[in-house]
């Protein structure tokens, strides 16, 4: 790595991240299958209370979502903030502090669940120390962020910082209102609101924490690494900025399509209903703006698998915002809700979207972090391509049919007004579906084992073995 590089800007924290998603992810992604295969063969939990599906499931949401995508998303935000901004990040130390603060409360998160400590709120189980700690780490997080920001050597805020500066500032209200709890011992505490109170302030958190977490953080990404791998100016940047007003107002308002038929007042479900649909907008414009970026490049992706990673991330951006909108509406919300119908809609999201756009982003930033030209082997991220994405296909495919069935065998009725199935029946017609699950899920894994490998050799490795990518020049966006 060239000196002047490693002087100008702060690559070390960048590489200590990109380097944790990838080994955060593997981990995240094999508790996924273990839950996965248990719900095919219950008894694999081996009868140990801390391998139990109850313990392990919130282990695998919190390892995927904080551990891999909060790494990958806080490695790219510093990379790209400082490349856009032409400077060094604001504070090297309190940027090493958030790594280290963060892979504590990853540590407290794999302690913690498996033996049973949780607040039972999905997405934020974790018990009030470390909730307070992820609110110290997010803080100096944004006080780096922001302060890079600030002291930038360009007029011009570039799209993609605005996205990553949204998320961080939803992400630190989201956690701070919906952490509120009253701690009665060292490990436990209570939540602050009762009732269905609580369970509106939890779904506004869950579904912003998908908005703002899983999407405006990675839609930064978008807005950088495609124009990027590319080699060509995002599509359209006017329809950039009205993406990112569009986005953030809207998905503030969509949370109750979590609650439909509860006790949650019905007009407040139904305005819930509506931005869920007004949200199809901005989602499919910022897709449409990402992919159209190929426009006239498309042969591009025939010979480049980090463009195919990024771009195949949109198309299932595109279908995870047009479900998502469908599935809040309430009719078809009464047969897909409690089925794996949200499971696929849930891994269409995060395997697809998440995941590839994730994946394409360190295969671009993982060469130029370790100093190299690219990957160690192009032909080990197209083989990486291709099991995700049968891997991908396989899992939703399966939820999406064992979905559909488990609702239409929940409400079939006989003449008399009586059940159609019992509920074991519906239990017995799944099962070919979650053993079709396991196996596309064992491609995804095999996938990120080639990647971590890929990822090692070109850290430590010499010179790139297959250099077929001609890659694209690294002016600053
Ligand atoms: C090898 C890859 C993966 C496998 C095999 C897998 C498997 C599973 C399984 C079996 C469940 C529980 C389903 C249920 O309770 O019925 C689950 C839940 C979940 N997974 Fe994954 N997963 C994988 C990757 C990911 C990734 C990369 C993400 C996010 C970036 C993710 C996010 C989630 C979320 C949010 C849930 C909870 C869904 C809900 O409550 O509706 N998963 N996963
Ligand atoms: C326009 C955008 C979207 C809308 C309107 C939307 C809507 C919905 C709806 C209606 C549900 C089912 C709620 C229920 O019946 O319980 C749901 C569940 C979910 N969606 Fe989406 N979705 C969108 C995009 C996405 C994306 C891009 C992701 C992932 C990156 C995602 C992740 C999830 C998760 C994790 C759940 C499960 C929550 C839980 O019950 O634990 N959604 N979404």
């Amino acid at each position: 790595m060239s000196q002047n590089i490693e002087t100008t800007y702060n690559y070390r924290v960048v590489r200590q991240f990109a380097i944790m998603s990838v080994v955060w992810g593997v981990i995240g992604m094999l508790v996924g299958v273990v839950i996965a295969a248990q719900l095919a063969w219950p008894e694999l939990n081996l009868g140990i209370p801390w391998l139990t599906y109850g313990r392990i499931r919130p282990l695998h949401t919190n390892a995927v979502i904080f551990a891999f995508g909060g790494c990958a998303l806080m490695a790219t935000s510093y990379y790209v903030v400082q490349r856009t901004c032409n400077v060094r990040l604001f504070s090297d130390r309190l940027a090493a502090f958030t790594f280290w603060g963060w892979q504590a409360v990853i540590v407290g998160a794999v302690l913690t669940l498996p033996l049973g400590y949780t607040r039972g709120k999905e997405y934020a189980e974790l018990e009030w120390p470390i909730t307070i700690l992820i609110a110290i780490v997010w803080i100096a997080y944004a006080v780096v962020f922001f302060g890079t920001l600030a002291k930038r050597k360009v007029t011009h805020i570039y799209v993609a910082n605005w996205f990553y500066g949204g998320f961080i500032l939803a992400v630190a209200l989201l956690h701070v209102v919906n952490g509120m709890t009253l701690p009665v011992s060292y490990l436990k505490s209570y939540s602050v609101y009762a009732g269905v109170q609580d369970a509106m302030v939890q779904w506004w958190y869950g579904h912003n924490a998908v908005g703002f977490f899983l999407t405006a953080g990675f839609l930064g990404m978008m807005y950088y690494f495609v124009p990027k791998q590319t080699g060509r100016p995002i599509y359209s940047y006017r329809l950039s900025i009205v993406h990112f007003w569009a986005l953030i107002f809207t998905y503030m308002w969509a949370g109750p399509h979590h609650l439909q038929y509860t006790a949650l007042p019905d007009w407040v479900q139904s305005l819930g209903m509506v931005f869920s649909l007004i949200l199809l907008a901005p989602s499919w414009g910022g897709m449409i703006n990402g992919i159209m970026t190929l426009s006239g490049a498309w042969s591009k992706l025939r010979s480049d698998p980090i463009l195919r990673f990024l771009i195949v991330s949109l198309s299932f951006y595109g279908m995870a915002t047009f479900e998502g909108p469908m599935m809040a509406i309430k009719t078809v919300n009464a047969l897909s809700h409690y089925t794996d119908w949200g499971i696929g809609h849930v891994h269409s999201g995060a395997l697809g979207w998440v995941g590839f756009i994730t994946i394409g982003s360190l295969y671009y930033m993982i060469p130029r972090l370790f100093g190299k030209t690219q990957m160690y082997s192009v032909k080990l991220i197209e083989v990486h391509f291709w099991t995700a994405t049968i891997g991908v296909v396989l899992y939703i495919s399966a939820m999406w049919i064992a979905g559909v069935m488990q609702g239409i065998m929940w409400r079939s009725v006989n003449e008399d007004g009586t059940l159609m199935y019992t509920f074991i029946e519906g239990v017995k017609a799944t099962y070919p579906y979650y053993i079709i699950r396991v196996a596309g899920g064992l491609l995804y894994i095999s996938g990120m084992f080639v990647m971590a490998y890929n990822v090692a050799k070109t850290a430590i490795g010499g010179e790139a073995v297959n250099p077929v990518i001609p890659a694209p020049a690294l002016a600053h966006a």
